[in-house]
């Protein structure tokens, strides 16, 4: 497993399996690797001949609220995992290969408004327009045929499609469905942030969302009061709820007919830790 940290050194090794026509699969990190990392990088092997994986906790897509300094890093570890799944190649930048002239003054990708400042845009600014960019940015140096991508961060999935539709960029992207735990939590590095007690109560988040999946089929409450509900009940299992909400799955618009696809999607606080999760309907 080869690991290169320069950018100029990778784009080169990728031409030359592209020449052979190996066909190369693309699992963008920020380390910190868990068991659905790893499911990422087993589907892009099943799909390529050769596997990338870059690890680099990107700071444009954190915000002041968000702990960017003491997300863990833990590359030795991480490579290890990856070295046994006989990853191809891991590229591991830093700050000055990714934003030479810094963040401020670097260009930019912005996914349209209506997609990337609703929901989880709307509670972390600035959010899908550092992961937008960072991902263009490892595409432009990978130059991938496909890229995997996690379920668990669903606006995340619908705001790299539509990247790569708005952009003409000719990747394939693979969507994961979520690992979960036993008793339904999702797996996420930030679980590792919860206490004995919160790591318990988390589990409430996946079994609110699963009951609103299930009111929702028998479709005899309004959207809105579905959404409260499930807001007041994550209340009382001890969270902090930032929102509840149900939409279309393609668009993440309001649901219009009864036919729609929906996805239900949440984040809610439990002590000092943010939990995501979403469940298809
Ligand atoms: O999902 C993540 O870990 C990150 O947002 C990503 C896609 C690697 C971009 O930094």
């Amino acid at each position: 497993m080869q690991v290169l940290n320069s950018s100029w050194d990778v784009t080169p090794v990728v031409r030359d399996w592209q020449r052979n026509s190996d066909r190369i699969g693309f699992v963008p990190t920020m380390g910190n690797l868990h068991e659905g990392h790893l499911r990422l990088v087993k589907a892009a092997q099943r799909n390529t001949d050769r596997v990338v994986v870059s690890i680099y906790v990107n700071p444009m897509q954190f915000g002041e609220s968000d702990d960017f300094t003491n997300y863990p890093r833990t590359l030795k570890q991480d490579l290890q995992k990856l070295e046994k799944l006989g990853v191809d190649l891991v590229f591991t930048p830093d700050d000055e290969s990714m934003y030479p002239d810094g963040i401020e003054q670097s260009s930019f990708v912005e996914v349209p408004s209506w997609l990337s400042t609703q929901l989880e845009g709307a509670h972390r600014p600035g959010h899908f327009r550092g992961v937008a960019t960072i991902v263009t940015k490892l595409f432009n140096v990978v130059q991938p045929d496909l890229a995997v991508f996690g379920e668990k961060d669903f606006q995340q999935l619908l705001v790299i499609r539509q990247l790569v539709h708005d952009l003409n960029l000719p990747i394939e992207i693979v969507g994961e469905p979520t690992i979960r735990e036993g008793d339904g939590l999702a797996l996420s590095s930030r679980n590792q942030h919860l206490t004995k007690q919160e790591r318990q109560q988390a589990a409430g988040l996946y079994a609110v969302l699963s009951e609103l999946r299930e009111r929702i089929l028998l479709q005899n409450m309004a959207i809105a009061d579905l959404e409260q509900a499930a807001i007041m009940q994550l209340e009382q299992k001890g969270f902090a709820p930032d929102y509840v909400a149900i939409r279309q799955s393609e668009t993440l618009q309001e649901p219009e007919n009864p036919t729609d696809s929906l996805v239900i999607l949440a984040a809610a606080r439990l002590g000092k830790t943010r939990l995501i999760d979403n469940l298809r309907v």
